[in-house]
């Protein structure tokens, strides 16, 4: 991609605070030079299930530089999670030591602060426990009779299903399994933590900060104002580090006993079992559809697991709502409770995982009814969010496929699987709807103009995040574009939970939020300068000038944009096509994804490369989901065997060497004033079903289980030699 000088939206730019990465200068959460620091490290339990009997905490103690070892006979009394887990949500507290209970293996049990961190990591080992054991609930068949539902959302219906079924000429019931997963951000957990005189002040890597100062406010029983979190960069989030985790409460526990600002450091292995990771899913699939390819019904049922003393679902079925023209239509998920760590939001919850499931029994029912699987998609298509009843903002379903379709060469697949050979190679073609809800909410920020000769420098604040999406980018591209100067003369800061409110970053709704919010606050800066010289509004004026003719040397307004009438009367979902073509070794099952087409309808790009960048992104977590990425549990005692990137593999640049990124010329004003529809999470949902719907193809063998390995391959019969 040419990179070209310029301000404004829409311009390919590099990232403004990209040198400052690339030299090492800028400070994540660990880094921060803070006078007097000691360190913490968290103690994991090594057993999944029953009640610490006695903890000995004396041999750490003696230790040269140790400063405390808090267990659950030391700890403060903190806000504990309520009883009814069901009508609560994740992010709301986060004690720690609260009881002698273990609920999972790796479970914090104590937490050791030193005065360095092999200090405290040695003391670690120290701590000894006993512990009086109970068999862990670690299998799902075991425990299918404890399932409930995850309250009242977790359930959906729409005419009648068996009606639908029977009207059908062809059917197909399914199942589609996919495993735990771990998000896994380069940048570890970390926060360094000073409790002073009530008040806490901490560098620590959340993705929502407004959400996360609640949080310790909340489990520490202390004024929110009292909290402020800084984060000027995040080395990635996935929705891992949207929750606050118990690290952040071990180190803020210490730093109020011993009065000294503490550091600590989620190491790898903790990752693996105390900062979230993606929840087991195994998801029935019931369709019907007429000889002409009408779908006359369509049930997505979900059945996972969550933690014993903690609620997460993920809401896989969500998709089936929305995404088809479906008469009768059923949603279900149930939770079984396990003795495993709480699940969390990774990365496009619900429609990565969902998504593969819909997207491969779109394609095995097109397959039944020898129809091309474009055109039975095309056939379905609806304009209107028939499980919310509200017509979409923007939706280019149709078009992403049609060009795609055109770009990939799609007229060169052959449908009958096996087909398509080169030598040892089986080739396949596979196509797969993205589709991701695109939120929008209520954002603040302020803006201060500074005027230097004739040139006017601005500098935007607001509580936002950038975890590794280009935030700061995208946020100074706005302010350029709605002051009229240009992009070197702004300065972006985020990252600071004192600056003006935003919704932080996740669920695809950043980009847009905070480009608004920062619209607003330059509109309202130019209006009210305006207003001050009795100048109309229409009137175009440099915004020097203004303040020129204000006498003003400085000036700042604050904005709040938010959703309208209009956005609320819409459902608002990003959109796309992943098109992908594989090739299988016949004899060893193994396979490479030759190339990829990615389209997406996700309203106005503001800036290409980041954009394009998001969407490579998301393709590679959903190409992992395929080729590589599961947490295995082991079976008798519950704790993770891949824990560590050696043995939890994720895709290389090899593995998504050839991809094509278009993105339709879309503007959605009703999304929002600027016609900004999320991308974070799009690229991850379609990829998944694209990847196994080619193996398919290439193959003639169906794979419901991810991932789809070699050796999975094999089992289900390449026949070496004979295919
Ligand atoms: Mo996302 S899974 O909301 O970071």
């Amino acid at each position: 991609m040419k990179t070209i000088k310029a301000s404004g939206i829409g311009n390919p730019i590099d990232r403004i605070e990209g040198h400052l990465k690339v030299t090492g200068k800028a400070k994540y959460a660990s880094e921060f030079p803070v006078e007097n620091m000691v360190y913490a490290q968290g103690v994991n339990s090594t057993i999944a299930k029953g009640k610490i009997t006695s903890i000995d905490t004396s041999e750490a103690e003696k230790l040269d530089g140790v400063l405390a070892v808090i267990t659950y006979k030391n700890a403060e009394k903190l806000k504990n999670y309520p009883k009814d887990m069901t009508n609560f949500s994740l992010t709301t507290v986060a004690p720690v030591f609260q009881d002698r209970q273990v609920h999972y293996y790796g479970q914090y049990i104590a937490c050791v602060v030193a005065e360095t961190f092999e200090q405290a990591q040695y003391a670690c080992r120290l701590v000894k426990v006993t512990y009086e054991e109970e068999t862990p609930d670690i299998h799902l068949d075991k425990n299918r009779g404890k399932a409930y539902k995850p309250g009242d959302s977790a359930d959906f219906s729409r005419g009648d299903m068996d009606a639908g079924m029977r009207e059908a000429d062809v059917t197909l019931e399914q199942t589609y399994t996919t495993p735990i997963e771990h998000q896994q951000p380069m940048e570890l957990h970390a926060a360094i933590v000073n409790w002073n005189d009530g008040k806490v002040k901490m560098y620590a890597n959340q993705q929502i900060l407004n959400q996360a100062t609640t949080s310790i406010s909340e489990t520490f029983g202390i004024p929110k104002e009292d909290v402020q979190i800084i984060t000027p960069y995040i080395g990635g989030g996935f929705g891992s580090k949207l929750n606050v985790y118990k690290h952040i409460t071990m180190a803020t526990m210490a730093s109020k006993m011993i009065g000294r600002p503490v550091q600590i450091t989620v190491t790898r292995h903790q990752m693996f079992t105390n900062t979230g990771m993606r929840q087991f899913d195994e998801q029935e699939m019931r369709l019907g559809a007429k000889k002409d390819g009408s779908l006359t019904a369509l049930a997505h049922h979900t059945t996972s697991h969550t933690a014993k003393n903690l609620q997460y679902f993920e809401a896989c079925g969500n998709v089936s709502k929305m995404l088809y023209k479906t008469p009768n239509n059923a949603v279900t998920h149930r939770l079984i409770p396990l003795n495993i760590q709480c699940p969390s939001s990774m990365r496009a919850p619900g429609e990565a995982t969902g998504s593969f499931a819909l997207e491969s029994a779109i394609d095995e029912l097109a397959w039944k009814l020898k129809m091309d699987p474009i055109d039975f998609r095309i056939k379905n298509d609806t304009q209107v969010d028939m499980g919310a009843d509200k017509p979409f903002s923007s939706r280019l379903l149709v078009e992403c496929l049609r060009i795609g379709a055109n770009k990939f060469g799609w007229e060169n697949r052959k449908m009958q699987p096996g087909t398509n050979k080169k030598g040892n190679w089986l080739i396949g073609y596979g196509v797969s709807a993205a589709s991701r809800r695109a939120p929008y909410m209520k954002t603040s920020a302020k803006v201060v103009l500074e005027l230097n000769e004739a040139a006017v420098n601005a500098n935007i604040k607001m509580d936002a995040t950038d975890i590794g999406t280009g935030t700061y980018t995208i946020v100074a591209q706005t302010v350029s574009e709605y002051l009229g100067i240009p992009v070197e003369n702004v300065k972006v800061e985020i990252g600071d939970s004192e600056f003006p409110v935003t919704p932080g970053s996740g669920g695809s709704w950043g980009a847009a939020s905070y480009c608004n919010g920062a619209r607003k606050a330059c509109e309202n800066a130019i209006a009210e300068l305006k207003k001050k010289q009795n100048i109309t509004e229409s009137e175009e004026i440099e915004v020097a000038e203004l303040l020129q003719q204000n006498n003003l040397t400085t000036f700042e307004a604050e904005g709040t944009a938010e959703p309208s009438e209009e956005y609320k009367k819409h459902s608002v979902f990003s959109f796309g096509a992943n098109f992908t073509e594989v090739w299988v070794d016949k004899d060893t099952g193994m396979y490479r994804i030759k190339r990829m087409v990615n389209v997406g309808s996700a309203g106005k790009i503001l800036n290409p490369k980041t954009a394009y960048g998001q969407i490579i992104g998301g393709l590679t977590m959903g190409a992992g989901m395929v080729i590589a990425e599961r947490t295995r549990v082991e079976p008798n005692y519950g704790n993770f065997i891949t824990r560590t990137l050696a043995d939890y593999h994720v895709p290389v640049n090899l593995d998504l060497a050839n991809i094509d990124v278009v993105f339709l010329p879309e503007d959605d004003k009703i999304a929002n004033e600027m016609g900004v529809k999320g991308i974070g999470e799009l690229g991850i949902t379609s990829v998944a079903a694209s990847i196994a719907n080619a193996i398919f193809n290439a193959t003639g063998k169906r794979m419901r289980d991810l991932p789809i390995t070699p050796e999975k391959l094999i089992e289900a019969g390449l026949e070496p030699g004979v295919a």
